[in-house]
C-alpha cells in the first residue's frame, strides 16, 4: 500500500500541475447506463445485480460513462474546456490472469469542450508525464483515429458504415487473415486496403486516403504529434497505428493506446480517445476526450522491470518514556511534535534507554525523545539525533 499511494500521490500532483480537478462516483450504476453506451453483449463482462427494490444495478467497469452522466447532471454550465480526474476501483467479469483482475484500479481524465489537436497533444503529453512520475519510461504510445479507419473501410474498401462492426472487432484484434476473409466475404477490396493497414508514416497515410474526414483525420494528427514534439515528448516512442479500434466502443475520433514493452500479454496500460456520449443523456454533442491508465498493471510494470521507487517512509521522531511515571510527559511531548506535522512512534513501555535508542535506529527515526525520572525532576527532555550522533538535553515545555 505504500508503494500504491506513493505511485497515486505522485501522478495526483501532476494531475493538479496540468489543472486537472478531481471527481468521485459510485462504485456502482445504473445498469442501463452501459447497456446504453456499449450494446447488450457488454452484460457478460459486467458484474451486475438487482437490488432490493428490483432496480438493475452493476459494478462500474470504467468510469468514462459515469463521469459523464455526472457532467449532464451536474456540470453543464461550468466554464469550457472543463478537465476532470478520478482515481477509484472498476470491476469487470473478466477471467484473472496475470495483470487482469475482477477489481481494479483506474487512473483517468476527461476533458469536455476542446477537440483540437492541441489540446488533444497535451492529453497524450499528460499520459507520459503521469508514468514518468511513478518511474515508468520504457513505454509505447500507439495513436490513430478512427474517422480515418471508417474511411478508408468505406471509400477505398467498399465496406459501407453499417457494415463495418465485425471488422472493427478483427482490427482490433489484429487478426489479419480473419480480416481479409470478412472483407472479401463482403465483397471488399482487399488488395487496395491491405496496405492501410501496414501504413507507418503520414506520407503512408495520404498516399491512402481520400479528401474528406480521411484526410482531415491525418490533419489532425500531424497537427497533434508537432505539437507533442513541443512538449518535448520522444517521438521515437510515439507511433501512427492505423489498426487501433478500442472494441466496439463509443470513441468518434482520435484513439491511442499504450503498451509496456516489457509486460506479457497484458501489456496495455493504458487506452483512451475521442468520443461522444451526450445521446446517452440526451443532450447536445459536446467534444469530449479522456483516457485511463490500468494503475495495477502499472504497478506490475514497475516490479517487472525492476523499478519499484523506494518507499520514502519519513519516520521523524521517537518519543519514548522511560519509566511509568513519564508517560504524561511523554504523551504531551508527542501530541505537540504530531500537531506540528511530525511522524512520531510512541513508546510508554518503559524500556531503558539503550533499547528505545535500537528501536528508533531500527524504525529509521531522525530523532529520540527520552523522557525517564532524572529527565522528569529537571523538566528537560534528552534528545538524541540519530543522523549526527549528538545527544542534548531541552526544556520538556517549549
Ligand atoms: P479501457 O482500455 O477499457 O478504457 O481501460 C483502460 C485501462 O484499464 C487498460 O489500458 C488497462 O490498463 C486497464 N484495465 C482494463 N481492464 C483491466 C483488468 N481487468 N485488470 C486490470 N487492468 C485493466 C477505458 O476504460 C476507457 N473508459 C478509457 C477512456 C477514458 N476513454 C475515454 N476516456
Amino acid at each position: 500500500m505504500a508503494l500504491r499511494r506513493q505511485a497515486e500521490d505522485r501522478m495526483r500532483q501532476v494531475l493538479r500541475t496540468f489543472r486537472y480537478r478531481e471527481v468521485q462516483t459510485p462504485a456502482f450504476e445504473e445498469l442501463e447506463l452501459f447497456l446504453a453506451k456499449s450494446g447488450p453483449s457488454i452484460r457478460d463482462e459486467l458484474y451486475d445485480f438487482k437490488d432490493k427494490s428490483g432496480r438493475e444495478l452493476c459494478l462500474r467497469p470504467e468510469l468514462t460513462a459515469p463521469v459523464m452522466r455526472f457532467y449532464f447532471s451536474e456540470m453543464t454550465r461550468e466554464p469550457k474546456p472543463l478537465r476532470l480526474f478520478y482515481i477509484g476501483p472498476c470491476y469487470r467479469y473478466d477471467r484473472p490472469q496475470a495483470g487482469r483482475y475482477r477489481e481494479f484500479w483506474q487512473v483517468g481524465v476527461e476533458v469536455i469542450g476542446d477537440e483540437s489537436p492541441e489540446s488533444h497533444a497535451e492529453l497524450l503529453w499528460l499520459a507520459l508525464n503521469l508514468f514518468r512520475a511513478a518511474g515508468l519510461e520504457t513505454l509505447v504510445f500507439r495513436v490513430g483515429h478512427l474517422g480515418i479507419l471508417r474511411s478508408v473501410l468505406a471509400d477505398v474498401g467498399g465496406i459501407p458504415l453499417d457494415q463495418q462492426a465485425p471488422l472493427m472487432r478483427l482490427i482490433d484484434k489484429r487478426e489479419l487473415p480473419e480480416l481479409e476473409a470478412a472483407v472479401r466475404a463482403r465483397g471488399g477490396a482487399w488488395d487496395r486496403l491491405a496496405p492501410f493497414f501496414h501504413a507507418q508514416t503520414f506520407e503512408d497515410l495520404e498516399a491512402l486516403t481520400m479528401p474528406g474526414p480521411a484526410q482531415e483525420g491525418v490533419g489532425h494528427l500531424r497537427a497533434l504529434f508537432k505539437t507533442l514534439a513541443g512538449f518535448g515528448a520522444d517521438l521515437s516512442k510515439v507511433r501512427l497505428d492505423p489498426m487501433i479500434a478500442r472494441g466496439l466502443e463509443y470513441y468518434t475520433g482520435l484513439v491511442f493506446e499504450l503498451d509496456c514493452p516489457d509486460l506479457g500479454a497484458e501489456k496495455q496500460l493504458l487506452g483512451g480517445g475521442a468520443y461522444d456520449l451526450s445521446g446517452l443523456f440526451g443532450a447536445q454533442p459536446v467534444a469530449t476526450v479522456g483516457f485511463a491508465l490500468g494503475f495495477d498493471r502499472t504497478l506490475v510494470a514497475l516490479e517487472r522491470t525492476a523499478r519499484l521507487p523506494p518507499i520514502e517512509e519519513r519516520v521523524d521522531a521517537l518519543v519514548a518514556a522511560l519509566a511509568d511515571g513519564a508517560r504524561p510527559a511523554a504523551q504531551a511531548l508527542a501530541n505537540r511534535l504530531r500537531n506540528e506535522g511530525q511522524v512520531v512512534e510512541l513508546d510508554l513501555s518503559g524500556r531503558p534507554p539503550k533499547k528505545a535508542l535500537a528501536r528508533a535506529d531500527q524504525i529509521k527515526a531522525r530523532q529520540a525523545y527520552l523522557v525517564g525520572d532524572r529527565e522528569l525532576a529537571r523538566g528537560v527532555v534528552t534528545v538524541k539525533d540519530l543522523d549526527t550522533g549528538d545527544q542534548q538535553e531541552r526544556p520538556l515545555h517549549t
